[in-house]
């Protein structure tokens, strides 16, 4: 890559993206944004005046939209790290297939297309680890374990993986990580995810309803799964070229109950409701392998979810955020675990 190399990030005003563009512009990349501003672009604002900061807004669908946000003095980018998408179960389901797969597996594909076309050598797509859906045996499972989608979003994830790995040996070299759940705060927080959304629940209603209390889930900080993405803008085309990774960190594989009793050592308060009873779509009960990012790209987690759940806590407390509760920081009215 030549000196300040330029990325193009799709979905950049979200939750992981905004975290990633600030992260981008201090490493001194430059930065092109495309996104179509689902939900607002106020976590963009403060890199506007950056001179390595440029911002498209477009939807990345629009099959000429990637050519006509590269247009201009910069040199074309050094990679794609396409983070657009209708992120989680609740946001697919409340569009239906026919949106969720224009907005999931469509737009890849278009974006894809256009990156091969203008000669970008890098594409990082984000994917999930919703996508092995149950784990069968109870081993923990590796990138090479059979999918098993139980969501629309998870088929459509899937779709786009495949779509990408068919381009394995085209000049443009697709990188797939599969993200564990996110949770801490970002320029776009969200709070539709259990690790944020447990934490404002037990602070604003003093109690919190927990269903299939067992099941273990995965989980990474946002600080770290961007760190990840990094990784895999840096290495070596051979560590990255058609590769699956699973992003996130062994200390980060919890079960709900696990998860409450992170909760209780800061609100003891909390009055905890269990209910064995499924909700129906993403119900996950995994143990997730992080050995392949750890031995090939040398990933190494900095943060716990002990350390998010304390993060989150004072930024609500101290008054940082005013309303979680507000439609900006969910990408759908219902939420699930
Ligand atoms: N947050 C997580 O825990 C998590 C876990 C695994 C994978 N992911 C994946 O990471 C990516 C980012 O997730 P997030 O949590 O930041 O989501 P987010 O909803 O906060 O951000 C998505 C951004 O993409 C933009 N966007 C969506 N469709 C677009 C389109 N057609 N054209 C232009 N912009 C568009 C939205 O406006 C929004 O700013 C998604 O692909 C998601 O599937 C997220």
């Amino acid at each position: 890559m030549t000196l300040q190399p330029h990325i193009l990030v799709t979905g950049g005003a979200g939750y992981i993206g905004s975290f990633l563009t600030g992260e981008l512009l201090q490493k001194g990349y430059r930065v092109t944004v495309v996104d179509e501003l689902l939900f607002g672009g106020e976590s963009l604002l403060s890199y506007l005046p950056h001179p390595n900061f440029r911002f498209f807004q477009a939807d990345v669908w629009e099959p000429r939209a990637i050519r006509a946000a590269t247009r201009g003095d910069w040199p074309s980018p050094d990679a794609v790290l396409h983070l657009a998408a209708l992120a989680g179960f609740p946001a697919c389901q409340a569009v239906g297939r026919q949106v969720a797969w224009r907005y999931n597996v469509e737009a890849t594909q278009h974006v894809y297309e256009q990156s091969l076309t203008l000669g970008i050598p890098r594409f990082i797509y984000i994917s999930t680890y919703s996508n092995y859906g149950l784990s069968e045996s109870g081993e923990p499972v590796t990138e090479d374990t059979f999918l098993n989608p139980q969501s629309l979003y998870a088929e459509t994830k899937i779709a786009s993986e495949r779509y990408l790995l068919e381009q394995r040996n085209a000049p443009c070299a697709p990188l797939i990580f599969r993200l564990a759940t996110v949770y801490g705060l970002a320029p776009r927080p969200r709070f539709d995810m259990i690790i944020n959304q447990f934490v404002w629940e037990a602070f604003r209603n003093h109690k919190l309803v927990i269903y299939q209390r067992g099941y273990s889930r995965s989980f990474v900080h946002i600080q770290d799964a961007v760190q990840g993405i990094l990784l895999g803008l840096q290495a070596p085309e051979e560590k990255i070229r058609g590769e699956v990774y699973n992003l996130g960190t062994p200390e980060g594989n919890l079960t709900k109950d696990e998860i409450i009793k992170l909760i209780l050592k800061r609100l003891p308060q909390t009055l905890v409701h269990y209910k064995d009873i499924t909700f129906g779509g993403d119900m996950r009960d995994l143990t997730i392998s992080f050995e392949k990012i750890q031995r090939q790209l040398g990933f190494k987690a900095q943060k716990t979810v002990d350390d998010g759940v304390r993060e989150v806590l004072e930024a609500i407390q101290q008054g940082l955020i005013k309303n979680p509760a507000d439609e900006h920081y969910r990408n759908a009215r219902f939420i699930v675990q």
